[in-house]
């Protein structure tokens, strides 16, 4: 079949790993016999480099004309990249978060498990992770919250002041609900809703949202946690999690924490959907401006994002399996990069990784 897919190389790392993300989609065409046409579109500092702006609408309109869209990373070193002297509307950050909107992307999945190869790799200690493991996903609110509010800053009784606003109406919460317990229904049935009831208006209104959402899932066991106690949790209980389903904030914060576990933020693929098929595929991870150029950067996390993006967006099932079964080969017969690998074990370039996984699909 044939299938286009927009490609969002980014900045930092971004067009490495991207790089050898493509290499393995070919080499899946090439052993299923598909056509996958790429189109490339500029977002965040490679985007303000070319027109002045973190995405144009053209780039908006090119991503809506594919079947799913590809992302490395965007953005750079704060302290010294250029980009970050422009108005905060400008800077690399806010044109994902532009797309994301336009797109209707409300929906984030960021699964983080620990594969038996890297247990080496992973800071918390195996008698905590336990014999069931560590595999969860984290559903993440993606169009609404804190970051979409209104903000602004300005002085106040000659005080300098800041606001950001936080505001969930009940539909945007029902539609994130309803896919954490989709999700959870192909899983252990579980779904974590985490909040900040105690303290928030927001978090009142998804907790009874969530569990209005649940009553159609009787076999799915539903439970609230507070983010605070959550963040704790995560590395004290891992294996406890399966689903967590949470707003945009919280979202973010705990999926980073929860990518940790699993050895390296290099290993997690990430989906941003909308109610359509289509979806944004980029890993869980950033740009990394400290080790972009050097052929060392962690591919793993694309390569799977690519994988997803078969699997949700393409329902290319054979491909999406083959593509991990490649992935977990590779780790199987010791390939890691830098970030992935124990202490005097033998390590791979970017380059390296991609060929490898892409010679294994091929088969
Ligand atoms: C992420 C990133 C983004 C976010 C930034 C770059 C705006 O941290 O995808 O987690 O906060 O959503
Ligand atoms: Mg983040």
């Amino acid at each position: 079949m044939d299938f286009k897919i927009g490609v969002i190389r980014g900045d930092g790392i971004g067009p490495e790993i991207v790089g050898e993300a493509v290499k393995v989609l070919d080499a899946a065409a090439e052993r299923f016999g598909h056509k996958f046409s790429y189109d490339e579109i500029l977002l965040g500092g490679s985007s303000i480099d070319v027109h002045g702006v973190p995405v144009t609408d053209e780039a908006l309109a090119a991503a809506k004309a594919c079947d799913a869209v590809l992302m490395g990373s965007i953005g750079g070193d704060a302290a010294t990249s250029p980009w970050y002297k422009l108005e905060p509307s400008k800077r690399p950050e806010a044109g994902l978060l532009k797309m994301r909107k336009a797109l209707n992307l409300f929906a984030n999945l960021r699964p983080a498990y620990l594969y038996n190869e890297l247990k080496a790799a992973c800071p918390v200690k195996e008698e905590v992770i336990g014999p069931e493991g560590f595999d969860m996903i984290i559903v993440r609110e993606l169009t609404g919250g804190l970051y979409f509010g209104e903000r602004h800053t300005g002085e106040v009784d000659g005080v300098m002041t800041a606001v950001d606003t936080l505001t969930y109406n009940e539909e945007e919460i029902r539609r994130i609900a309803l896919k954490a317990f989709d999700i959870a229904m192909k899983r252990r049935k579980k779904v974590t809703s985490v909040d900040k009831a105690n303290v928030l208006d927001s978090s009142r209104l998804w907790r009874k949202v969530v569990e209005d959402v649940a009553k159609a899932y009787p076999e799915v066991t539903l439970e609230h946690m507070l983010v605070d106690n959550c963040a704790m949790q995560l590395v004290n209980n891992p294996s406890q999690f399966d689903v967590i389903l949470t707003e945009n904030m919280f979202g973010d914060i705990l999926s980073d924490e929860a990518s940790m576990i699993t050895g390296s933020i290099g290993m997690l693929s990430s989906a941003s959907l909308n109610d359509t098929k289509f979806g944004l595929y980029e890993p869980s991870h950033g740009s990394a401006p400290d080790i972009a150029g050097k052929g060392i950067a962690n591919p793993l996390a694309t390569i799977l994002s690519a994988a997803m993006m078969l699997r949700y967006s393409l329902d290319l099932d054979r491909e999406a399996d083959a593509i991990e079964g490649a992935v977990k080969r590779a780790l199987e017969e010791g390939y890691r990069t830098v970030d992935i690998a124990g202490k005097g074990e033998k390590t791979s370039g970017t380059t390296e990784i991609g060929d490898i996984i892409a010679g294994f699909v091929r088969g």
